[in-house]
């Protein structure tokens, strides 16, 4: 482990899509690289950190000198981050699907030449970042994401209230900004405090600049 100001903390990052299974070659999933979850794990280990790295199925592959586990559905990602408490921040950069088949088949579905598709039957997953503000073991420091494409500030603030976490990070994933999938960012701290605009930067300035706000906050 790296000597920094986060030595001998321990901060978990969820990170990713999730993939929810429709029959077992056939899921949904949503468009997250996972790029800047594993920017912000790198950033946090490199002051000192021991990150537990908890990601779906991602397209980048995770940083060096990290504890990763790897999960597929929001449901093991909930779990895999119950088991790597107590932590003293965790921060929650996975985008997790909002909802799950619940009629998933063991089987491939096949076509029945009825011309009718299969009616997929969806519940709500759960709220992984509401649930880790509430629990008994919450962290000292809960950080939530927030894509959004409109009203980033109002929508961001009325979130970090919602989820009863301490700071969400906002940015604008409208389409034509490039962002979702892209290497840079251009994001919204909303704290207690108020609302900072950050400038565009590449996805591991903005990782290095959150790491560095931790550090100041739990460090
Ligand atoms: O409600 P929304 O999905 O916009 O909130 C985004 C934030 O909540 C992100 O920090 C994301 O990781 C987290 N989240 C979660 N579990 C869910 C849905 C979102 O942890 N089921």
């Amino acid at each position: 482990l790296a000597d920094g100001p986060l030595k001998g903390r321990h901060v978990i990052v969820t990170s990713g899509p999730t993939h929810e299974p429709i029959d077992p070659v056939r899921y949904i999933a949503n468009r997250s690289s996972g790029a800047q979850g594993a920017a912000v794990a790198a950033a946090l280990r490199d002051l000192g950190a021991r990150v537990s790295f908890v990601t779906g199925p991602a397209l980048v592959p995770p940083p060096q000198g990290v504890d990763v586990v790897a999960v597929e559905t929001a449901q093991q990602m909930r779990d895999a981050v119950e088991a790597a408490l107590p932590a003293d921040a965790a921060v929650m950069a996975a985008a997790v699907a909002d909802w799950r088949v619940l009629n998933g088949s063991e089987r491939k579905l096949k076509k029945d030449g009825s011309g009718r598709p299969p009616a997929l039957e969806m519940a709500e997953n759960p709220d992984i970042l509401s649930w880790i503000s509430q629990a008994p073991q919450r962290p000292r420091l809960v950080v939530g994401f927030a894509a959004e494409t409109d009203d980033v500030t109002a929508n961001a603030t009325a979130k970090r209230a919602r989820k009863g976490c301490d700071w969400i990070v906002a940015n604008d994933v409208s389409p034509g900004t490039g962002i979702m999938g892209g290497s840079e960012n251009a994001v919204t701290l909303i704290t207690a405090e108020g609302a900072e605009d950050w400038p565009r930067m590449a996805k591991g300035a903005v990782a290095a600049r959150l790491a560095a706000r931790i550090a100041e906050t739990i460090g």
